[in-house]
């Protein structure tokens, strides 16, 4: 009776199915994929009769794991040039608050995006691409927010949507044109979140070069009261939210995305009590960066302890960028998501998996093993 395309026998398997185990685990297990999505999975001993024969390619873990697909749900990772340089100024005490404020950070990169051609990008972006592929993701989201013009930001995202051809991974693309203030807006912050509102936000949203809008809600990006503003814009389009909240303050980012409905909220390093209480309360998914919190040398980590008692869904990823996180290894996140967040290796694998689909409304279809979702698996 089977009749599939493909079949891995002889492996353990990480569900991460919710249920008594916390990796959803099937020891000695085999699955089917057919026409792209998992056709059957179970023990090895529960196999139909003959399934290997009439199966059109069999593989043979040798008793190796098998995960679902990585899901990298937070990147930056098309853009122009890098800052290396930014790098030994904040080991020389620098912050990243203050080099963005004296026009590096994210400025300096807008300005190397802006004077990147879309072939540079392609390149660049695919080589950052392929070494997260090889390290396990099957889906990665990528977000604009380097370019700040219209053109350039259009041009990161259908460079972004173009990386996923010929590449065994799934794309999926945000729209930040909100990550900062840029040089010709200076000190017209307003103004800027008018153009990101009346005409970046309605061309994209017309050429359907976006997935989902998100902001940078900080001192050194847009107050509340701005970022409401593009959130109110980018509903009205139907398009789902995300928010870069309390990294570097508390600002109330986190309970401004769940008062939104917001698929995540992220980073959240400095995010109350209360703000944990509404992501609780509205279904919001925490995204926690590790790369970044490393990268910057931060001591104030997000509230896991907070946010697993309120029964959050904890995802992770790997912000790969070229200023706080300049980092392509999902391997070495869960790593970090352990040591220096505290999350136990069951929390880690699930925030790749499981919560990271949730954090990009893909749930219903992939981030766990179950018979009818993708088949993206890792081995
Ligand atoms: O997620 N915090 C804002 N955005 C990025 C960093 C961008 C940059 O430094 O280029 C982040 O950490
Ligand atoms: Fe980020």
């Amino acid at each position: 009776m089977a009749d599939w395309d493909s079949l891995w026998i002889n492996a353990n398997l990480a569900t991460m199915m919710p249920g008594p185990d916390a990796y959803g685990a099937i020891a000695d297990g085999a699955i089917a994929a057919r026409d792209g999505r998992i056709a059957w999975l179970g023990a090895m001993t529960a196999l139909p009769p003959n399934a290997a024969r009439k199966t059109a390619r069999v593989h043979d873990a040798g008793g190796r794991w098998i995960t679902p697909g990585l899901i990298d749900c937070h990147t930056h990772l098309v853009f122009g040039g890098d800052r290396a340089g930014e790098f030994a100024l904040r080991l020389e005490g620098a912050s990243y608050a203050e080099i963005a404020r004296a026009g590096g950070g994210i400025r300096a990169t807008v300005a190397a995006t802006r004077a990147a051609s879309e072939q540079e990008l392609l390149r660049t972006g695919g080589e950052r691409l392929d070494r997260l592929c090889a390290d396990g993701a099957t889906t990665v989201e990528i977000k604009s927010g380097y370019g700040l013009d219209i053109t350039t930001e259009i041009k990161s995202l259908r460079v972004a949507r173009r990386l996923a051809d010929g590449r065994p991974v799934a794309v999926v693309t945000t729209f930040l044109g909100a990550h900062t203030v840029p040089p010709e807006y200076e000190g017209r912050a307003d103004a800027y979140i008018d153009l990101v509102c009346d005409e970046m936000l309605p061309q994209i949203a017309a050429e359907g070069l976006a997935d989902a809008v998100d902001a940078f809600c900080e001192g050194i990006g847009f107050s509340p009261t701005q970022t409401a503003r593009l959130f109110e814009a980018a509903k009205a389009r139907e398009l789902p939210l995300k928010l870069h909240a309390d990294q570097l303050s508390d600002l109330g980012g986190a309970a401004l995305a769940a008062r939104f409905g917001a698929l995540s909220a992220d980073h959240l390093e400095h995010t109350s009590a209360d703000g944990v209480a509404a992501m609780a309360a509205a279904g919001t998914v925490a995204v926690l960066l590790p790369g970044a919190y490393y990268t910057l040398s931060e001591s104030h980590p997000p509230p896991v302890a907070a946010l697993r008692e309120r029964g959050v869904a904890m995802a992770v990823a790997s912000d790969c960028n070229p200023g706080s996180s300049p980092a392509l290894s999902l391997q070495l996140m869960l790593n970090m998501a352990c040591t220096l967040f505290r999350l136990t290796p069951e929390e880690a694998l699930a925030g790749l998996t499981r919560n990271a689909a949730r954090a990009l409304g893909l749930a219903y279809d992939r981030g766990t093993l179950a018979p009818g979702l993708q088949a993206d698996l890792a081995l």
